[in-house]
C-alpha cells in the first residue's frame, strides 16, 4: 500500500483542557468506504471514489477487493480510482484485518462468483459471529465452512432468498444483496428495525435496481452495475468524538462540516439533543444521495434520559460515547437494547461498564440495558482504562480525560487507525490535551 498511516502509540491520556474550538472536517464515512470499494471492483469500467477513509479496515478491503482482480489505485488523499473485474479466485487467504463490515459485505459479494475465498482477520474479527452471514448465503446455494474466521467460501450459481433481518444488522442485509446481485429470482430482505441503507442508496447510485416497501427491501429485475463516482461525506460515527468533546469541555464550540446526516444514522444526535445539547446544524443539503450538514456543538448541560431500544440501529456504534456524555449529565441514563454492543470490536457492554467505574462512574449492565449514573459534577478519572484494542473504547474514554477532573489514560490506543487515522492530531488541532 502506498498509503502512510498515522499510528497513534500504545497508550495515550487524556488530561482535562481547556476550551475546544476550531472548524473541522473528520475523515469520511467508513460504512459507504467499504461498499464504494466493493461495488466499484464489481462493476466494470472506471469508479473515481472521493473523500475514502484511509483507516486501516477499509486499506483491508482495498487490498481484497485487488485480490479478486480488481484495479485499485490511490491518486491522492482521499482519491481512488477502481477498475472492476469479474472477480477471480484470489492467490492466497483474504485478510479482514480487524474489520467486521469488510468480512462480512466480501463474503457476500464473492459468494455471487462462482470462485473459492478462504477470510482471515485478527485476534477480534477472528472471535466474531460469522455464521449471521454464511447461514443466508448457504441459503442462496454457496458453500460455506466455518462459523468464525478463518471461513471458506465457495460461490456462484446463487438462488434468491427472503431473509428476516431480525438483529438490524446492516452487514448481514448488505451480504445478501451483494450476493443477490448475481443471483437467479427474487432477492429480499425483510428489515422490521430498519438499519443503515447505504448499500441500498449506493446500489442504487451504481444504476441497480432497490425497491423498499415498508419493511422488505428488494432487488430488482435490473441487477447490472454501472460505474460511477462517489463522494464520501463525514463518518458521523466519527464526528461524535469531537462533538461530545465539545460538549463537555466547558466553554467549547467546535464546527464540525461535511457530517453524513442520513437519518438511519442520527440516533445519537437525536440522544443528544433530547439530553439537553447545543447542537446546530447549517448547510443540510444531499450530496451523492446521502444527507450531509454542518455541525456545531457547544459546551452544554446535559441531563440523563431512557433511550428506547428501537433506536439501537441508528447509532449501534456511537453507545461508548453517549454513555461517556451521560457520565457527565444530571441524573441517570438508561440505554436499552444493546445485545449487538456485545459483538463488536469488543464486548463494548463490558469494556464501557468497566472503563466509567475505573473513572469513578457509578455504571451497571442489566440484562441487554446499560445504566450509567450521573451527577452532573465531572467525573474523577484518574484511571487507565483498558480498551480492549477497540478503537471507539479508546476514542471515548480519550474524550472523557479532557472534562474529567484528573487524567484518563487509554491502555491500546493503536487500533484508532482503523477508522479516525488523524483523531489525535484533529483533537490536537482544538486545543485537546491528549498525549
Ligand atoms: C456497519 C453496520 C453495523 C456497524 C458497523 C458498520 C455497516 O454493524 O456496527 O460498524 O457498515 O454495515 P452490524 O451490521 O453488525 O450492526
Amino acid at each position: 500500500m502506498s498509503t502512510v498511516l498515522q499510528v497513534p502509540a500504545e497508550v495515550l491520556t487524556a488530561s482535562r483542557s481547556r476550551p475546544l474550538a476550531g472548524d473541522i472536517e473528520v475523515p469520511g464515512d467508513k460504512s459507504m468506504s467499504h461498499r464504494a470499494l466493493i461495488l466499484g471492483g464489481m462493476t466494470s469500467g472506471e469508479t473515481r471514489i472521493s473523500g475514502l477513509l484511509e483507516g486501516d479496515d477499509v486499506l483491508h478491503t482495498a487490498d481484497a477487493v485487488r485480490a479478486f482482480g480488481a484495479e485499485v489505485e490511490r491518486l491522492g488523499p482521499g482519491e481512488w480510482r477502481v477498475r472492476g473485474a469479474e472477480w477471480q479466485s484470489p492467490a492466497g487467504p483474504i485478510d479482514c484485518g480487524n474489520a467486521g463490515t469488510g468480512a462480512r459485505l466480501l463474503m457476500g459479494a464473492a459468494a455471487g462468483f462462482p470462485i473459492n475465498a478462504t477470510f482471515t482477520g485478527d485476534a477480534s474479527l477472528s472471535s466474531r459471529p460469522m455464521e449471521r452471514v454464511l447461514a443466508p448465503l448457504r441459503a442462496m446455494g454457496a458453500r460455506a465452512e466455518g462459523g468464525t474466521l478463518p471461513v471458506t467460501i465457495r460461490g456462484g450459481d446463487l438462488h434468491g432468498i427472503s431473509f428476516v433481518n431480525e438483529k438490524a444488522s446492516a452487514q448481514v442485509k448488505s451480504a445478501i444483496l451483494l450476493a443477490g446481485l448475481r443471483a437467479d429470482g427474487e432477492v429480499e430482505v425483510i428489515e422490521p428495525r430498519r438499519s443503515r441503507d447505504h448499500s441500498e442508496n449506493m446500489l442504487r447510485a451504481f444504476g441497480c435496481e432497490v425497491e423498499v416497501e415498508g419493511e422488505s427491501i428488494r432487488l430488482g429485475a435490473r441487477r447490472r452495475l454501472v460505474a460511477t463516482d462517489v463522494a464520501i461525506p463525514g463518518d458521523p460515527s466519527s464526528a461524535a468524538f469531537p462533538m461530545v468533546a465539545a460538549l463537555l469541555v466547558p466553554g467549547s464550540s467546535v464546527a464540525i462540516r461535511n457530517v453524513m446526516v442520513n437519518p438511519l444514522r442520527t440516533g445519537l444526535l437525536t440522544t443528544l439533543l433530547e439530553m439537553g445539547a447545543d447542537l446546530r446544524f447549517e448547510n443540510e443539503r444531499t450530496e451523492g444521495g446521502e444527507k450531509v450538514a454542518d455541525v456545531t456543538a457547544t459546551a452544554s448541560t446535559l441531563h440523563g434520559i431512557e433511550v428506547p431500544a428501537e433506536r439501537a440501529p441508528s447509532m449501534i456504534d456511537e453507545y461508548p460515547i453517549l454513555a461517556v456524555a451521560a457520565a457527565f449529565a444530571t441524573g441517570p441514563t438508561v440505554m436499552h437494547g444493546l445485545a449487538e454492543l456485545r459483538v463488536k470490536e469488543s464486548d463494548r457492554l463490558a469494556a464501557v461498564v468497566a472503563g466509567l467505574r475505573a473513572c469513578g462512574v457509578e455504571a451497571r449492565e442489566e440484562g441487554d440495558s446499560l445504566i450509567v449514573q450521573g451527577t452532573g459534577a465531572p467525573p474523577c478519572g484518574g484511571a487507565e482504562v483498558q480498551a480492549h484494542h477497540d478503537h471507539r473504547i479508546a476514542m471515548s474514554f480519550l474524550v472523557m480525560g479532557l472534562a474529567a477532573q484528573h487524567l484518563v489514560a487509554v491502555d491500546s490506543a493503536a487500533m484508532i487507525a482503523t477508522s479516525f487515522p488523524n483523531f489525535v492530531e484533529l483533537m490536537h488541532s482544538l486545543g485537546a490535551q491528549i498525549g
